[in-house]
């Protein structure tokens, strides 16, 4: 399962250093292709060129190498990874990745990684359990980082508690777990529809909603990293998703995202309409700012085109086709409807009665419904977990 696959291991100053030549050997063992990034500090408990002996490959610590003039891009290692394992990693640099610090090689390689990113921390029992390291531990984790966690046991300060580094062998088994699922997606695409429309007014004001696009998102990377082909047509958002599977195609009207999600339908094996598209737009939008002269003003709004519904009319057998529903009320009932009148193999429903989730949130609490009217309940989750969630789902139904 590791056979050909990039990883690179980023080593910040921890005793546990000592164990990352065995993780490298069983790696390179499994046939995997390993590059190495450590801070100066980490160099003084294991030395680059053990390391640099054992993964084949020159070890990178300082952008720059006097030495022999080479430039280490961060951008390069970033991209080349198919995973980058951070082991042991320090509460030090764990405050800095958590806070968007970048004044090492390997703290702005993670800063600019695009692959998965997986960190363990180690260090003595007390460091480990103060709040501070905890928040940073879970800053991380909603992040999109997976965490490596630390074992119970004797700590090289004498004390006993949390804090030591994972054995290799169970590091390596991780990433053979990881990859055996995250190509479970290779060869397929996903159409995925996200964000708000905007309908003009005039060319200075429209119609929108509050949607952030988080849930497309999550979505969006979810499905790359299992290793589809992602096709994300999205309205105007302040982020988008970043993976070099993901080709981005930015909206703006719910007409536009009509034409783009009908182009892009036919290629898809499973499309997931998350957007919040606007069902009504101005008729005549004014091609010049309307002036404040009335008292009151008439805005005549027309019905949009239902993407959802002609995308279900289109829809071959061998598609999957999934929508999302919000609802304030009656939810379970109006969400089978459109199940139903749109043609869905599954509805994907939020209820904006649960808080913390919805609109701005970065937690959402999901049930899927199915074509047999199953109902599936999913506990409060951050968005990323509920992405996961629905693709567990949605494979375990087409196997
Ligand atoms: N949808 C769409 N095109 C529209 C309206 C909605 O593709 N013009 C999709 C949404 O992306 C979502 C699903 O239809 O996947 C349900 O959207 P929702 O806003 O919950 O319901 P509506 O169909 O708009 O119905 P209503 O607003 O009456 O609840």
């Amino acid at each position: 399962m590791l056979k050909g696959k990039k990883i690179l291991i980023g080593i910040t100053a921890g005793i546990a250093a000592y164990k990352i030549p065995f993780l490298i050997r069983l790696l390179i063992k499994e046939g995997a292709e390993i590059k190495v990034v450590m801070t100066a500090e980490a160099c003084d408990f294991v030395t680059p060129l053990t390391l640099s002996v054992l993964s084949q490959n020159p070890v990178s610590i300082e952008p720059f190498s006097p030495a022999d003039g080479t430039w280490h891009s961060h951008i390069e290692l970033g991209s080349w990874a198919d995973a980058f394992v951070i082991a042991p990693l320090t509460a030090n640099s764990m405050a800095k990745m958590a806070t968007g610090i970048t004044d090492n090689l390997l703290l702005a390689t993670y800063l600019a990684a695009r692959c998965p990113v997986f960190y363990a921390p180690s260090m003595d029992v007390d460091m480990y359990h103060h709040k501070t390291t905890q928040h940073n531990i879970s800053i991380l984790k909603s992040h999109g980082n997976i965490l490596i966690s630390p074992n119970a046991g004797e700590l090289a300060s004498g004390l006993t508690g949390m804090g030591r580094l994972e054995e290799p062998a169970k590091i390596v088994e991780l990433l053979q777990n990881y990859f055996a699922k995250y190509q479970s997606l290779a060869g397929k695409n996903v159409l995925i529809s996200s964000g708000p429309t905007i309908e003009p007014i005039d060319p200075v004001r429209f119609i929108s909603n509050y949607s952030s696009g988080r849930m497309g998102n999550s979505l969006a990377h979810e499905a790359a990293s299992r290793g589809a082909f992602v096709t994300f047509v999205s309205g105007p958002v302040s982020e988008y998703p970043v993976h070099p599977n993901i080709q981005i195609i930015k909206v703006n009207s719910a007409a536009e995202m009509h034409t783009s999600c009908t182009e892009q339908f036919p290629k898809a094996d499973i499309c997931i309409m998350a957007a919040a598209v606007a069902d009504y737009t101005p008729q005549n939008p004014e091609p010049d700012k309307i002036k404040k002269k009335e008292e009151n003003i008439l805005l005549k709004l027309l019905k949009t085109k239902d993407i959802l519904a002609d995308l279900g009319n289109l829809k071959s057998k061998k598609q999957l086709l999934i929508g999302f529903a919000l609802e304030t009320n009656n939810e379970i009932e109006n969400a089978k409807e459109k199940l139903h009148t749109k043609n869905l193999d599954f509805i994907v429903l939020n209820s904006l009665k649960d808080e913390s989730t919805g609109f701005g949130f970065t937690t959402n609490k999901v049930s899927i419904i199915s074509k047999d009217h199953t109902v599936s309940k999913f506990e409060l989750k951050t968005k990323t977990e509920v992405a996961a969630d629905l693709f567990d789902f949605i494979q375990k139904e087409i196997v």
